[in-house]
């Protein structure tokens, strides 16, 4: 990656500024009184939170959270590990490529809206490999998804993903939990569309860049799922579409938070009274960066629709059923196939 081959180079209207303004930041959310007693013992408590979640996924759909219950440790056992794994030679990342079908694994050549994006990543999945059945699939071809790839270097690396992976499960339930109870519906709403998944964690590395000012490490896009929660280190890049004005906003970065933002399925979901933001990732000519986003999604047989508690004669569904696995395992090239809203709404 050391010349900006053209493939790399935004159109005009979608270059970074270099010089945007750090102006009025995300929430940021202190989830420290789920830890604690005083969370069953005083309600109320919660509910300053719960608040804090409906104004932040209303006004933003981008929040972070600070003391979150996720162990520092587990958090940069990963990072170490996945340096390691991307300092090695080109070659020895491409034994574990993603391919066709295999959806976990390396690969360098991910576009964004047919732009290349100046970065590589590692894929994995949450859960067991997963049978698809010919239906759910475009090509009608049963396949079996997420039969996850583990390099042999560092060896540490697979232990690494696996625990940070079940530590981030949890504290996704528990943001589930209180989405739910800020939309007015009881905490365990989401469940069981969880029960089964298709999460998967990616490890992004975006190397030095000649030319920030053109390249994006990852162009503007909405995330698919139900819910992203993302660690970056402290280089920063992240920029979010502030949706009161339609700038864009750098996320600064804040030690040991997570930054969270909701998906095109909540967007679908909470029939619109939340909806999936688009963001981007800049990239810088000194620094590299590296960030670990977890894609919480549900199982590959969920019919997505708008909530029926979420809908009335009044307020009728925004949105048309659709399949998630099938939407899913649509891949254009190396990608996932983004949700064009637009398309399904009725
Ligand atoms: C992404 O949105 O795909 C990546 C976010 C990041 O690296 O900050
Ligand atoms: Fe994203």
């Amino acid at each position: 990656m050391g010349e900006v081959d053209p493939a790399f180079i935004q159109d005009l209207e979608h270059r970074p500024k270099l010089s945007i303004t750090q102006a009025e930041g995300i929430p940021l959310i202190d989830l420290s009184v789920l830890n604690s007693p005083d969370a069953v013992s005083d309600p109320s408590t919660l509910d300053s939170l719960v608040s804090e979640i409906r104004n932040a996924c209303r006004d933003w759909g981008f929040f972070q959270v600070i003391n979150h219950g996720v162990p520092l440790e587990q958090r940069q056992k990963l990072e170490k590990a996945a340096r390691k794994f991307f300092a090695q030679p080109l070659e020895a990342k491409l034994k574990v490529r993603r391919d066709e079908l295999q959806v976990s694994g390396y690969y360098d050549t991910e576009h964004t809206k047919n732009v290349r994006d100046w970065k590589e990543v590692f894929d994995f999945s949450v859960h067991n490999p997963t049978i698809v059945p010919a239906s759910t699939r475009p090509d009608d071809k049963e396949v079996v998804e997420w039969h996850n790839q583990w390099p042999e270097y560092p060896p540490e690396l697979r232990e690494a993903c696996e625990e940070y992976a079940e530590e981030l499960e949890k504290l996704s339930f528990k943001l589930m939990e209180l989405i739910a109870l800020s939309l007015g519906l009881p905490a365990d709403s989401f469940y069981g569309y969880f029960k089964e998944q298709t999460s998967f964690i990616r490890l992004n590395h975006y190397p030095p860049c000649p030319a920030p000012d053109l390249a994006l490490g990852v162009g503007r896009h909405k995330d698919a799922g139900a819910l992203t929660i993302l660690s970056q280190d402290d280089v920063g890049g992240l920029e979010v579409k502030r949706k009161s004005d339609g700038e864009w906003i750098r996320v600064r970065p804040t030690p040991d938070a997570f930054i969270i933002n909701v998906g095109d399925i909540i967007q679908v979901w909470s029939n619109e009274t939340y909806e999936s933001v688009e963001h981007r990732v800049m990239v810088n000519s000194e620094r590299e960066r590296f960030s670990i986003p977890f894609f919480f999604n549900p199982a590959h047989y969920t019919i997505v629709k708008p909530l029926e508690l979420l809908t009335s004669e009044k307020d009728p569904p925004r949105y048309k059923p659709y399949n998630w696995g099938k939407f899913f395992v649509t891949r254009k090239g190396s990608n996932f196939k983004k949700l064009d809203v637009e398309n399904i709404q009725i």
